[in-house]
């Protein structure tokens, strides 16, 4: 490719050229992408599925830094999505930087934001050789763990912070419908408003073109297309097409399950290497996230049946789910998402399921840092005498072995707080504790 075909191509990506649109604002992952950013010399990654807004994130944070008196011309975006780009590898990017530093000119040294890195071969061996001579601030995206991980396991180990997209959390949901949450005086004023959106929150999930559009279950199916034939099949070289298909429907339609990959090859008919070698794919691509049964001994934890979640409920009932009888395993999967959220911000939180041998079960552990801090069940409906019993039960059991003090019911919209011999769990209502939990 020649100068002139390439500086068009970066000529359409950056604002030297004219303004481009950012959507809006998403504050919480900009705020904390600058905070990176300025409070390190590593270079950035910004991770998570396909469409969930990172490259409108980049672009804010291109805004913000002009904003901040950055020059333009000391701003690079480079998305290598972009068709026109022919050999995809560091001869590239070595000649896109010449041609950057040509015709802008920086006068400073320059941020590069190289967006879907993933689809450069040995992208990182360039990243790490600007990075050790200071010659950029570096900040890369990418759609697939796997890719990302395995090159920077090697070359940029302990060089590297990593900022996690997820689709809308309900705060930043509401704020896409027009609706801001300021103070707790906002959530009951609102709060017909907010529980209508919910529903539709859980129902059609939350990521933001989906969330903006009229045609979503369309979108969401050609989403789901896409991470089949692009990011699956072609990437990972996959044959057995009817096979993956097949794996993700049991996935998604069976969120919050228990299962083992045995299990669910005797159910698909598919060989359980397969399936465990497939459901690593799909975790690489952020389609899917296997929760492991909390236990003091590591073997054990790694031994034991997953929960499935997904990154989305949209997909979920886009792909077959039906939503009126499933609303229960949505929260729950929506609960899963939303402590993920957290990690974000306190990566040091791990997440577990709990099980004992009378098959008690607790949906959510949360251990931070050495001990476990807080215990969560999802029980959708309360109103029941005997599920409300047996979801107490199981709680205290753990609270009890897992000296816990704490613990949560997540609900429909009952709300209470009780004592129980030294602990207490408290009821909230799902939409709530989203907005007051990951609000920010
Ligand atoms: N902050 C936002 N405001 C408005 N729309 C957005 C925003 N973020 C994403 N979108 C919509 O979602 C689509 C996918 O977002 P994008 O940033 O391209 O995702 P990714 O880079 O993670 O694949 C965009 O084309 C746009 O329609
Ligand atoms: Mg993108």
């Amino acid at each position: 490719m020649d100068k002139k075909e390439i500086f068009d191509i970066l000529d359409s990506w950056n604002e030297w050229a004219g303004p481009k649109d950012i959507g809006l604002m998403r504050n919480s992952y900009v705020d904390r992408l600058e905070g990176l950013i300025q409070g390190s010399n590593q270079v950035i990654t910004i991770t998570g599925p396909r469409r969930a807004g990172k490259s409108y994130i980049m672009r804010q944070m291109g805004r913000l830094l002009a904003e901040n008196e950055i020059k333009k011309e000391n701003i690079l975006f480079v998305n290598f999505d972009d068709p026109r780009f022919l050999s995809l590898d560091t001869k590239l990017l070595i000649q896109i930087y010449d041609i950057y530093r040509e015709f802008m000119s920086p006068t400073d040294t320059p941020y590069i934001f190289l967006d879907e890195v993933q689809e450069i071969y040995e992208w990182e061996k360039w990243v790490r050789m600007m990075h050790e001579l200071k010659k950029a601030k570096i900040i890369v995206s990418g759609s697939n763990a796997h890719l990302l991980s395995r090159e920077l396991g090697t070359l940029l180990t302990g060089r590297h912070l990593d900022l996690n997209v997820f689709p809308l959390s309900f705060t930043e949901y509401l704020m896409f419908n027009n609706i801001e949450i300021k103070t707790s005086l906002d959530i009951d004023r609102k709060k017909t408003e907010i529980m209508g959106f919910f529903r539709k929150y859980m129902e059609n999930g939350s990521f933001p073109e989906v969330t903006l559009s009229d045609k979503k279950t369309e979108i969401l199916l050609n989403y789901f297309d896409d991470l089949l034939t692009k990011d699956l099949m072609k990437r990972f070289r996959i044959r057995k097409t009817n096979a993956m298909k097949a794996l993700i429907k049991y996935y998604l339609s069976n969120a919050g399950n228990l299962m083992t990959f045995s299990s669910i090859g005797k159910y698909l008919e598919i060989t359980s290497d397969t399936i465990e070698k497939f459901s690593g794919y799909l975790e690489d691509v952020y389609l899917i996230f296997q929760l492991k049964r909390f236990s003091f001994k590591v073997k054990e934890q790694e031994k034991s049946p997953r929960k499935i979640y997904a990154i989305d409920t949209g997909l979920c009932n886009a792909v077959g789910f039906r939503f009126s009888e499933n609303i229960g395993r949505l929260a729950e999967n929506i609960v899963y998402l939303a402590l993920k959220r957290k990690q974000i911000v306190s990566p040091q939180i791990e997440l577990f399921y709990w099980k004992d041998v009378q098959h008690r079960e607790v949906d959510f552990v949360i251990k931070d840092g050495l001990g476990v801090t807080n215990l969560i069940q999802v029980c959708w409906n309360m109103r029941d005498e005997k599920t409300k019993t047996r979801e107490l039960r199981s709680l205290q059991k753990a609270m009890k072995e897992l000296k816990v003090k704490n613990a949560l019911i997540i609900t429909e919209d009952a709300e209470e707080e009780k004592k129980l011999n030294g602990f207490t769990v408290k009821t909230v209502p799902l939409w709530k504790w989203l907005l007051t939990e990951e609000g920010g």
